[in-house]
């Protein structure tokens, strides 16, 4: 072989194997890179991410890159008119900064703007329609994210969602069957349908060209005149007429007047691990350091990952955990929130001394009277980190599959219905899952309480593992089950997303489990424990996580099998 071939046969077996490695298959192993990795639940999403760490941009470019890309390309969760919260920490102080850029409610929303006239909570309209809208926080986070911690500008980020709403991208199998399945839950929404239908009144299919113009102007607008335009400009007029012609609350002021906000994490420890987590007005890493907390006073390295005790133990853990989220948790800039307690050792000693290992507690009888609200079904989780170590989780939504339903006339934008996380009927809980607990209240320009937790677990001053998942109130216990997957039963990452998981949201007083290897004799035994054992067939959360390997520094990418999610690293 001359040496020219030779150079370019093993330049080619180099250039395949890195892509193989790169891009495997969800399910079996980890992906590997050791320069960057982007995990998301979108294969484009995840390759805009890649495509910015090679040329050059940090784990901030990146995240904020897939979040905008994400926007257009899984327009269940991913979004420009939602909000959500960011974790990043450096790699060199090992400084982790929380960016909240939560919505908040109108200047004009009332604490029973959910009632009626008899009292009665109108659920659909914290749920659909303009009514249900918070003021969207996700442009303000991107925006101070990359001004404060990227490399890139603005512009450059943002080009890669417009170009896909703009020329469009193939819709997946599972992309246009969510898109088909809209058609009853929207029904007569004409602007909505107007991005989310195809002209003849055909149905989407796998590898149809989904292109969304009104979007690419709206997301070109922003790359052109920043972020501004979303909040001062062209766009917060088109946002504000929409409002003024639907009877929504969100007004000039209210865009005017939105801040992200950098807060200081909530901090734990685990078995010499520590915990990294999103504070107030997220209830998640609070309530995931409270369950680590109980658990670490148990010699889980002596039980079985599958068995009766351990899962029982689990759930008992949750179960407490949950009732103080229900109790206590809101927005901290308007309330007193017990946060140093509950994440305390000292509270952790006490909550072990009620928990019978034998028998599962009655939420009823340890809560008393309060009920919690049923959560909707679409958020999204993402984790970057970049050659520096620079590590970004991303948990963002728009509340419920493609929110509110809501696009804003001739934007292309689709709005949140993250009201619908308020206490709907203040002081008032009932057995149909209502709860009224002052600290979630609706206040004017108060941030509604979430269950994110885009989380960093971090050992010996090193970055170990980026985390985190949607599921509404799932969310809090699928992290925590990750984490104790890798941390007490050495599952390597893959394997922990993989793993079944498990739900007790202290109310409804059920226990919900994911099948997966857990032998029937478990469930059985369970039953005998006194839990009602509920199977959750449709899986739950959506977890792509990356494990940074202590010994090499590989990072290791595990997509959630749950999803169509994409690992990708170099
Ligand atoms: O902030 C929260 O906790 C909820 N709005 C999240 C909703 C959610 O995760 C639905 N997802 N699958």
């Amino acid at each position: 072989m001359r040496p020219i071939t030779k150079v370019i046969c093993i330049g080619l077996v180099f250039f395949m194997s890195t892509f193989l490695a790169s891009f495997e298959a969800p399910g079996t192993a980890p992906v590997k890179g050791s320069r960057g990795m982007v995990v998301s639940v979108d294969s484009y999403a995840t390759r805009v991410g890649l495509d910015i760490l090679k040329r050059g941009g940090n784990a901030v470019d990146a995240a904020v890159a897939v979040g905008l890309a994400l926007a257009v390309t899984y327009p269940a969760a991913g979004n420009i008119g939602g909000g959500g919260f960011m974790m990043i920490r450096m790699p060199d102080t090992g400084e982790s900064i929380a960016l909240d850029f939560r919505e908040k409610a109108p200047g004009r929303a009332t604490p029973d703007m959910y009632l009626d006239g008899k009292g009665r909570v109108v659920r659909n309209r914290s749920y659909f329609g303009h009514l249900a809208v918070g003021v969207p926080g996700t442009v303000r986070g991107f925006e101070a994210a990359l001004k404060k911690y990227g490399c890139l500008d603005w512009k450059e980020v943002m080009m890669p969602a417009v170009r896909l709403a703009e020329e469009g991208f193939q819709l997946s199998a599972a992309r246009a069957e969510s898109f088909n399945r809209l058609k009853k839950r929207f029904k007569g929404n004409r602007e909505f349908f107007k991005v989310f239908s195809k002209a003849d009144g055909s149905s989407f299919k796998a590898g149809d060209v989904f292109t969304q113009p009104d979007l690419g102007r709206s997301l070109r607008i922003l790359a052109d005149e920043g972020p501004d335009a979303f909040y001062k400009g062209e766009i917060a007029d088109m946002i504000v007429a929409d409002m003024q012609k639907h009877g929504g609350l969100i007004s000039r002021e209210d865009l005017n007047l939105y801040r992200a906000r950098e807060r200081e994490p909530v901090f734990g420890s685990y078995r010499g691990f520590e915990i990294i987590s999103m504070p107030p007005p997220s209830s998640g890493g609070s309530i995931l350091i409270e369950m680590l907390n109980i658990l670490e006073g148990y010699r889980l390295d002596r039980m079985e990952r599958t068995a009766a005790d351990t899962l029982h133990l689990m759930g008992e853990i949750m179960k407490f955990a949950y009732l103080d989220r229900a109790r206590f948790m809101g927005d901290a800039d308007f309330e007193e929130i017990p946060v140093k307690k509950l994440i305390s050792k000292a509270h952790a000693r006490e909550i072990r001394e009620k928990i019978d290992l034998n028998r599962a507690a009655p939420s009823a009888k340890i809560g008393e009277d309060i009920l919690v609200l049923d959560e909707a079904a679409e958020t999204t989780h993402y984790s970057v980190i970049d050659k520096s170590g620079l590590a970004v989780a991303t948990t963002y939504t728009l509340n419920g599959g493609f929110g509110s339903g809501v696009v804003a006339e001739g934007t292309g934008i689709l709005l949140n219905n993250e009201m619908a996380d308020f206490n709907m009927k203040p002081g008032y809980t009932n057995e149909t899952g209502l709860i009224g607990t002052a600290p979630n209240t609706i206040r004017p320009h108060k941030r509604m309480l979430s269950s994110m937790c885009p989380t960093f677990v971090v050992k010996d001053g090193w970055i170990w593992l980026i985390t985190g998942s949607p599921g509404g109130r799932t969310i809090i216990n699928t992290v925590f089950c990750v984490i104790v997957q890798m941390i007490d039963f050495k599952l390597d990452v893959q394997a922990a997303v993989d793993a079944p998981r498990m739900h007790h949201p202290w109310m409804p007083d059920i226990l919900g489990m994911e099948k997966g290897d857990i032998p029937e004799k478990t469930f059985t035994m369970l039953k005998s424990m006194g839990h009602d054992v509920r199977n959750i067939a449709g899986g739950q959360g959506d977890a792509h996580s990356i494990w940074i390997d202590p010994a090499t520094g590989a990072y290791h990418g595990a997509a959630d099998k749950r999803s169509q999610g994409t690992a990708a690293g170099y």
